[in-house]
């Protein structure tokens, strides 16, 4: 893939958040449906996904566009394109500093490849966990379960790391048994509030070699909870898993609708449960329903996954909005995440 990197200055002037940023210079220099690099940026977003093309915004006034290319002919045929841009800010007075295109290697799945996978919200894996030798296995690990977040306390959701940062089951806080974005956010030290946490998210990128930040792809060490014998089947995925836990919820343990995975994707995700009677994982089915989603506003309709065995793993298309919740206590449910290197391994296992 080719990154070339535009920074954008807009001298004497002040913006507190990206949005205001980016409201004026799209007011003032590049309209969204007539500029000709953005009409071509758009059209490739559409086909290979919108995360390879983000803005980063810096305090007070600058704006770095980062831009990705699948192809040497993709990002070539742009060129000309982004030197009429730069005339047309420059014109303004707008700084607009170009770099030279540099190769990145990120492991990535484009839109097509990531729904070449995912042909349904949950397909059935060639793994299967025997449940009752599992649940007589992780009672030796009942003191080591972490309350999975450090909101919505009320809800009995407790989580025990697979795969964390460093191996141990004694890390506190413990980073694997978060909302990431909720983790990352915490760290910036900026005041908790619900415009500051959108702005976090709405100004970061996976591309984007922040060591501050953590995505699921930095969690690569295996926990002795990885050895109990249940979890033997796990052998043809060991080897891709990154962030993944146990979560053990009680009756109310719910997440409400939200997705983990947007385009280009670094990672798939899997999910099973020990007792799909008492839990039910729900997907978006319309957007008129009874289901609030608090992200959109709006009232949406959502309707259980069918046909979950006990212990099998699936393929879980995370991209799509989706909530779930117990009904009944001492709920597992099995929370992995794989790199993409896992693709054909997975392609392998689909039972369909
Ligand atoms: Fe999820």
């Amino acid at each position: 893939m080719i990154k070339v990197d535009t920074r954008i200055t807009v001298h004497d002037k002040e913006f507190c958040f990206k949005k205001d940023w980016k409201n004026y210079c799209v007011s003032n220099v590049v309209p969204e449906q007539t500029d000709p690099l953005r009409v071509y940026n758009f059209e490739l977003m559409k086909k290979y996904g919108d995360g390879f093309f983000y803005l980063i915004f810096e305090l007070p006034n600058i704006g770095v566009l980062n831009h990705i290319y699948q192809t040497k002919e993709e990002y070539r045929k742009s060129v000309h394109l982004r030197s009429e841009q730069k005339k047309l800010f420059e014109s303004k007075n707008i700084s607009y500093d170009v770099s030279e295109p540099y190769e990145i290697h990120d492991s990535v799945l484009t839109k097509d490849q990531y729904y070449d996978l995912h042909t349904a919200d949950l397909i059935p894996l060639d793994i299967k966990i025997n449940v009752d030798s599992f649940l007589l296995e992780i009672e030796r690990y009942n003191d080591n379960f972490f309350r999975w977040g450090d909101k919505y306390k009320e809800y009995p959701r407790y989580a025990i790391p697979l795969i964390n940062l460093n191996g141990r089951l004694d890390n506190d806080p413990e980073p694997a048994c978060y909302p990431l974005d909720r983790w990352d956010f915490l760290q910036t030290g900026l005041e908790d509030n619900a415009e500051n946490f959108t702005n976090f998210l709405f100004n970061m990128s996976h591309f984007e070699k922040n060591n501050d930040i953590l995505f699921e792809t930095d969690f690569k060490k295996h926990t002795e909870v990885m050895n109990l014998k249940s979890l033997e089947v796990l052998e043809p995925i060991k080897k891709y898993m990154i962030r993944s836990c146990i979560f053990k919820w009680h009756s109310m343990g719910h997440l409400v609708p939200h997705f983990d995975t947007w385009h280009p994707t670094k990672w798939l995700r899997l999910w099973g449960t020990t007792h799909p009677e008492k839990m039910k994982l729900r997907y978006k089915v319309g957007d008129n329903g009874y289901v609030e989603n608090k992200l959109t506003n709006k009232f949406e309709k959502y309707a259980p996954a069918q046909g979950v065995q006990a212990g099998r793993l699936y393929l879980h298309d995370s991209l799509k909005w989706h909530d779930a919740f117990a009904f009944d206590d001492n709920v597992y449910h099995f929370f992995i995440a794989l790199n993409v290197d896992s693709y054909k391994t997975i392609e392998e296992l689909k039972i369909n």
